[in-house]
């Protein structure tokens, strides 16, 4: 009698490849266009291979056909704060006194565990519609609240940076927090969430700003994210009425940034915010301690609270990435932030009759993608297509943006610059974060 055996299943490694038009920046000023292009992925999310298409192997991959559309990296969006996403767009107001007529009060209603995971869920999913695959996030100074966040953060397959906001002086009396709760709640944060599924989900301790925090609780905080070798972020010279509040709270410290510097904060994984009324000294700290900056232009203009000076920042040697800071910024779209990028520094261009350098589309497509990941730290794992990196990518339907609907008459550089001043989430066809598609628009 004839036996038969039951074949071996081979476990075949499939990789595949997608096939697109491919934006991938590769220094401040290039950018890679390649027409008819591809990235090949492996199983576990890592890029193999970028070039032409007709460069690929493709009998042992599976195929999928992005042709027309643009396959660039995922944005990076370093400062946003989810609770304040349902108040985006409140004009009339500078910063503190917006800060007391809508953000307070509208983080005071995520007390209600409902409401948290709710915005939470809603937050994360306008993320990824937008095209942002990583974010560092602000949550309010709920503990619960938090928790589910990071649980929705954890579902929604994004890369997330994100901690409990901390602020125990100077505020209302529904957020002022005690100085040792504040910062037990965070480590036990810290504790559950930091590097969560192999470093996607990270915590980020969150002291709000100098006025809202004492020396103990800004100290507690640096020494907490350097035992766990976690992130802070918090708020640097944003507003001049902000600015004399500091210099008469702290009136022993040489200028604002010292008032972190002495706390401890400055480090290269602490993200300032805005950081646009700086001294020439103030710049050196930062650079000295690496400490990283998220240029918020969209915000800056709303919140009328300056213009910065991008190219002053970048010369004097400090990483700097874009941040829609939603909502202080009325829009997650990062294609908004970036045309807000150059738009501030044409203002600057203006005011000093061409005597600054303004920046354009291929400077900002640089600052949203690789300048993002060096600002998290993470510029050897994402911000570009190279072979190697961890596979965050988004399909980009650019045609939809350009009046003859398609993108076969332009340069590459065309094609991004339209994209940068008239896209948003209509554009994002797919998010992936490591390989796997997080997002799809149909
Ligand atoms: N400074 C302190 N808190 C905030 C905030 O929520 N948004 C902005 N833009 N600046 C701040
Ligand atoms: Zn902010």
């Amino acid at each position: 009698m004839q036996i038969t055996y039951p074949r071996p299943r081979l476990k075949m490694a499939r990789t595949t490849i997608y096939r697109g038009r491919i934006f991938n920046p590769i220094s401040y000023s290039k950018f890679e266009d390649i027409e008819d292009g591809a990235i090949e992925v492996s199983e576990s999310g890592k890029i193999l291979k970028i070039g032409k298409f007709s460069d690929f192997k493709k009998k042992s991959a599976k195929t999928i056909d992005y042709s027309g559309k643009i396959i660039m990296p995922g944005l990076i969006d370093c400062h946003v704060h989810l609770p304040q996403y349902d108040i985006v767009a409140m004009d009339g107001y500078e910063l503190l006194d917006w800060l007391n007529t809508y953000t307070f009060p509208a983080e005071r209603r995520v007390e209600s565990s409902k409401l948290a995971r709710d915005a939470a869920k809603r937050f994360f999913y306008a993320l990824k519609s937008n095209g942002t695959t990583s974010a560092a996030v602000y949550n309010t100074i709920h503990k619960e609240a938090t928790d589910l966040a990071f649980k929705e953060a954890e579902k929604s397959g994004l890369r997330i940076f994100m901690g409990k906001v901390m602020m125990d002086q100077n505020s209302p009396e529904f957020l002022q927090e005690k100085t040792e709760e504040s910062l037990s709640q965070s480590e036990e944060l810290c504790k559950k969430w930091h590097g969560k599924d192999n470093g996607r989900i990270n915590y980020v301790f969150t002291p709000r700003f100098a006025p809202t925090c004492s020396e103990k609780l800004m100290q507690g905080a640096a020494d907490l994210a350097k035992r766990y070798g976690a992130y802070i972020q918090t708020h640097l010279a944003e507003n001049r009425g902000e600015l004399a509040w500091v210099k008469e709270l702290f009136p022993r410290c040489k200028d604002y940034t010292s008032v972190y510097g002495k706390a401890g904060m400055l480090t290269s994984k602490t993200i300032m915010a805005h950081c646009i009324y700086l001294s020439d000294s103030e710049l050196k700290l930062l650079s000295k301690t690496s400490t990283k900056v998220a240029h918020c232009a969209s915000s800056n203009f709303f919140l009328k609270s300056g213009i910065f000076d991008l190219n002053r920042t970048l010369d004097a040697k400090l990483d700097v990435g874009l941040g829609s800071d939603v909502g202080g910024g009325p829009n997650l779209s990062m294609f908004r932030e970036m045309a807000n990028a150059c738009n501030m520094s044409k203002t600057r261009y203006i005011q000093e009759n061409g005597g600054a350098n303004s920046i354009d589309a291929v400077n900002a497509f640089y600052l949203a993608t690789m300048g993002g990941a060096k600002v998290l730290s993470l510029d050897k794992i994402i911000g570009n297509l190279f072979p190697g990196k961890e596979a965050d990518f988004i399909v980009v339907d650019a045609s939809l943006v350009n009046p003859q609907k398609t993108i076969n008459n332009k340069t590459g550089k065309e094609v991004l610059s339209q994209l940068i001043y008239r896209a948003d989430d209509r554009v994002i066809s797919a998010t992936y974060v490591r390989g796997k598609k997080i997002y799809s628009k149909n």
